[in-house]
């Protein structure tokens, strides 16, 4: 398998409107990134993926683009972008941006154009279709965002397709026309200096033709399997592969729901020339009920977990190449997921760090991840932002189909707002992040979560983060080591063997909260050891044992046999 610098990176994403405020409006901006930047350096990523910027209506925050060219003006200008590109290549920081192509905003000027005549040059940039004849949408397709995939312009008398909220119209990509001006939306950043994209929904670029109806039990959202992946969506990759991508040489990863291993070996095998790193959703859908991501059942089974984690593992070891992530922007806090958000909350952190970083693929710290941030709890439906959680609990209480009670329950456990609360930069009011009144609620837990305190305390999760990413840095073993898992049976301990020649990494770990016995496979055999990190006291000897509570060890291990 090729070295490449993308393979080693860390990537540390922001999401920029909760990051830091640099003006006092309560919300985040460009500058507030750049004056954060030696902290992102202290932590020792090496690539910070921003999310959307662009001018946009801020349906949903930022999502919804009406200009891919501009800098919409809450986060700035073009020159704050400018300096912060900047300043991140002095520090050798590179910059991957967020590319949100499979739909725009219903405000971008082709949609506004659009929708004007059926004979509008840019009517076919998007997907619009007859009703059927009792006036219904033309086919059964829903939105990821709850309601049809489809909504009716009086206007014109047809409906347009959107995957997402209705004031996101999804792109023909059918349409070469369309497609050139894609290309030329990345060459416009690329030319500017940025170092990657990251690309949004790329598994539903392609529909399929004819738009038939979706099999209900397929999703939600139904639909899926006629615009999930499909084959000509690997064709329009290939293109922007052969058209930009290959001519500047930078790091692209694809946002896919619902693709499998072998979709994720299509899109990232080396010779594929489609793209880098695929994020793939499995892990993160092992609790959606029925299929519904929010209203999820409860805690996931660690069983499921490690099954899936190991079978991505093996299925793209040293094939294709995957985005290593517990949580982001779209997601619950990880520790709050995964770990426990109370007395164990250092050390379950530490250990969710530790059995991510230590995979095949290249590592994702989600902001305030690397300081352990939790959920935070809402009281009211007043106090949510997000546009899923919102539509949700219209569509699903309205219809009477989810108590009120269930459904807030279900957005506390796994609305995005959980992640999306102010950064935690110290101890003073709103956490350090505004001087202002911030656009969504502060995590109360702040005075005792925050990244001045830890940065001062050599226990922390932020050392901890540090410390795995250096190591990381140190030991091509990390990056590069096949993967073996041992004690598959265990519903508690995640173990397994990274490998490269002679040296290998042993990673043991326990997913719970009770102790749980982990036994050193008899077969391992190695001529020395020595201790890579661990989240309690730990000699430098692998040894069979009863584990502590959410206790992680790894250790290096050299001469290894067989
Ligand atoms: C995936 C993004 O991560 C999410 O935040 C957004 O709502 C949808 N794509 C639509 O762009």
């Amino acid at each position: 398998m090729q070295r490449t610098g993308w393979k080693e990176a860390v990537v540390y994403q922001v999401y920029p409107v909760s990051f830091r405020d640099s003006d006092g409006d309560g919300l985040g901006d460009l500058a507030g990134i750049t004056e954060k930047l030696d902290y992102l350096v202290e932590l020792g990523v090496s690539v910070v993926w921003i999310c959307p910027f662009f001018r946009s209506p801020w349906v949903d925050n930022g999502y919804d683009i009406s200009d891919y060219r501009d800098i919409d003006p809450r986060f700035g200008s073009m020159a704050d972008f400018g300096r912060l590109l900047s300043e991140m290549h002095r520090r050798g920081l590179k910059l991957l941006m967020d590319l949100v192509v499979n739909h725009c905003s219903d405000r971008h000027p082709w949609f506004t154009e659009a929708r004007k005549s059926r004979d509008n040059p840019y009517r076919d940039y998007f997907l619009w279709r007859d009703p059927k004849p009792d006036g219904s949408p033309p086919n059964n397709w829903t939105s990821y965002f709850s309601g049809p995939a489809w909504t009716f312009d009086e206007a014109t008398g047809q409906f347009y397709l959107h995957l997402f909220t209705k004031e996101m119209p999804d792109l023909n990509w059918e349409n070469p026309a369309l497609r050139r001006e894609i290309h030329d939306i990345l060459r416009f950043w690329l030319d500017k200096g940025v170092d990657g994209f990251r690309l949004d929904s790329m598994h539903a670029y392609g529909k399929a033709a004819g738009l038939p109806d979706g099999d209900p039990s397929e999703g939600p959202p139904v639909g899926i399997e006629h615009f999930s992946s499909l084959p000509r969506t690997h064709g329009y990759i290939r293109e922007m592969h052969r058209e930009v991508f290959s001519r500047y040489g930078i790091l692209t990863v694809g946002e896919t729901d619902g693709v499998t291993v072998e979709d994720a070996l299509q899109y990232t095998a080396e010779a594929s020339g489609e793209v880098n790193m695929v994020f793939q959703f499995q892990h993160m859908d092992l609790d959606a009920a029925g299929g519904n991501r929010l209203l999820a059942d409860g805690p996931v089974p660690v069983r499921k977990l490690k099954a899936c984690l190991s079978d991505w593992q093996r299925g793209l070891m040293n094939r294709g190449w995957n985005s290593l992530y517990l949580s982001n922007h779209d997601q619950p806090r990880q520790v709050s997921r995964f770990g426990d958000d109370g007395v164990y909350r250092e050390v379950s952190a530490k250990m969710l760090a530790t059995i991510l970083h230590l995979q095949q693929g290249t590592p994702y710290v989600y902001q305030g991840e690397e300081l352990g941030m939790t959920n935070r709890r809402i009281e009211s439906l007043e106090e949510v932002r997000d546009v899923e959680s919102l539509n949700a609990y219209r569509d699903l209480v309205g219809r009477g189909l989810v108590t009120p009670g269930r459904m807030l329950e279900a957005i506390r456990r796994r609305g995005r707002d959980n992640a999306r609360t102010p950064m935690q930069w110290d101890g003073s009011v709103h956490a350090g992040f505004t001087s202002g009144t911030p656009w969504i609620g502060v995590n109360p837990n702040y005075r005792d979560i925050n990244a001045e305190a830890q940065r001062k305390d050599p226990d922390s999760v932020f050392q901890y983060y540090r410390k795995l990413i250096a190591l990381r840095r140190a030991h091509p073993v990390a990056v590069y080591g096949d993967f073996t898992e041992l004690c598959a049976d265990s519903g508690q301990v995640f173990a397994f063997v990274r490998r490269l020649e002679e040296t290998a990494l042993l990673v043991v770990a326990n997913l719970a909260r009770e102790p749980a016995v982990f036994d050193l496979p008899e077969g391992l055999r190695f001529r020395e050891s020595a201790l890579y990190i661990a989240n309690y006291d730990c000699g430098d000897v692998p040894r069979s044992g009863v584990l502590r509570p959410y206790e992680a060890q790894a250790f290096r291990l050299e001469g290894v046999e067989g």
